[in-house]
C-alpha cells in the first residue's frame, strides 16, 4: 500500500473505478509489454482478485490468453473454491495449445482442487456445423454450464494483434478495420465505443450471459492495451479491472 501511494497507484485506482463504474480496480507497478515480471504481478494479482469473489460452488468461466495462463499458474488450493466448477468461455478460437481457455480451465481446477469441464468445439465454425454441434447432447451440457457461470475471468486484446494471433483470414480483417474494431475480448472484437462489432462464430458464452454474470473480471496491462481497455470496459459489463502502472497511466487518457 505504501509503494503504491508514492507511485500515485491508488489515484489511479479510485478514478479509473470511478469513472469506468467498476467495483474494484487494481493496479500493479510496471510495464508488462516491457517486463515478464509485472506481467506474472498481473497473473498473481488476478488470482487473489478470482480468490476473492468466488464462493462455494461457484462455475467460473475463463478465457484464453498469455495474461489468463499466468493467472492460472498463481492459482493454489483453496478451502472455499473446492466446490468450483472451470470451464471454458468458449470454444476454440484459434489460440495455441497452451493458451486455450480449455488449458486454463484445467490447470486452474488442478491448483485449487476444483473441478473442469472442457469444450472440444473446433474453430472456424460454419452455420451447419454449429447446428448440429449444438445438437451433441454432451456439448449441449457443456454449454449450459458455461451459460450459467457465475463469474468470468479473461484478457483484452488489441484487435489487430488478436486477429492476426489466431490468422483470421484477409477479408475478415478488412472488414475488422472498416469496422473500426480496437478491441477484442473472448472472441468478441469492439470498437471505441465499446460496441460490438465482430464476433468469431463459436459455442459458448454469448454476450447476453456476459451480461447477466455476476462477476465480470478482466485482467490485461502493457501501454500498448490501454485503448483496446478502455473500449472494452466502455462495453459496461466489467466489475474488475486488475491492470498495470503503464496501461493505467495511459487509460487516463480514455476516461
Ligand atoms: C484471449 C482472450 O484468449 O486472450 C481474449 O479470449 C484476450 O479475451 C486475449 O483478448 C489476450 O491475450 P494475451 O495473451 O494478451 O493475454
Amino acid at each position: 500500500p505504501i509503494v503504491k501511494e508514492m507511485l500515485g497507484l491508488s489515484y489511479l485506482e479510485d478514478t479509473l473505478r470511478d469513472r469506468f463504474s467498476l467495483k474494484r480496480v487494481v493496479i500493479v507497478p510496471g510495464d508488462s509489454d516491457q517486463s515478464e515480471l509485472t506481467k506474472k504481478e498481473l497473473g498473481r494479482v488476478g488470482a487473489s482478485e478470482l480468490r476473492r469473489f468466488a464462493s462455494k460452488d461457484d462455475v467460473i468461466a475463463l478465457a484464453g490468453g498469455s495474461t489468463l495462463a499466468e493467472v492460472a499458474n498463481y492459482m493454489t488450493p483453496t478451502a472455499h473454491m473446492k466446490g468450483n466448477m472451470f470451464v471454458p468461455a468458449r470454444g476454440g478460437l484459434g489460440e495455441s495449445v497452451e493458451l486455450q481457455a480449455n488449458s486454463i480451465a484445467s490447470i486452474m481446477a488442478k491448483k485449487t482442487g476444483g473441478e473442469y469441464r472442457l469444450l472440444h468445439v473446433p474453430d472456424h465454425l460454419g452455420e451447419e456445423a454449429y447446428v448440429s454441434l449444438m445438437q451433441d447432447p454432451n456439448i449441449l451440457e457443456v454449454v449450459e454450464v458455461i451459460r450459467s457461470a457465475r463469474i468470468v475471468v479473461h484478457g483484452i486484446g488489441d484487435a489487430m494483434v488478436m486477429a492476426k494471433r489466431r490468422k483470421v483470414d484477409k477479408q475478415t480483417i478488412e472488414e475488422l478495420l472498416e469496422q473500426g474494431a480496437l478491441a477484442e475480448a473472448f472472441g468478441y472484437y469492439f470498437d471505441r465505443a465499446g460496441q460490438v462489432v465482430h464476433k468469431m462464430p463459436t459455442v459458448g458464452l454469448r454476450l447476453e450471459d456476459i451480461q447477466k454474470t455476476e462477476v465480470v473480471i478482466a485482467v490485461a496491462g502493457g501501454k500498448s492495451k490501454a485503448e483496446a481497455i478502455a473500449a472494452v470496459m466502455k462495453f459496461g459489463h466489467e466489475d474488475v479491472l486488475v491492470t498495470d502502472e503503464a496501461a493505467a497511466t495511459e487509460l487516463m487518457r480514455y476516461v
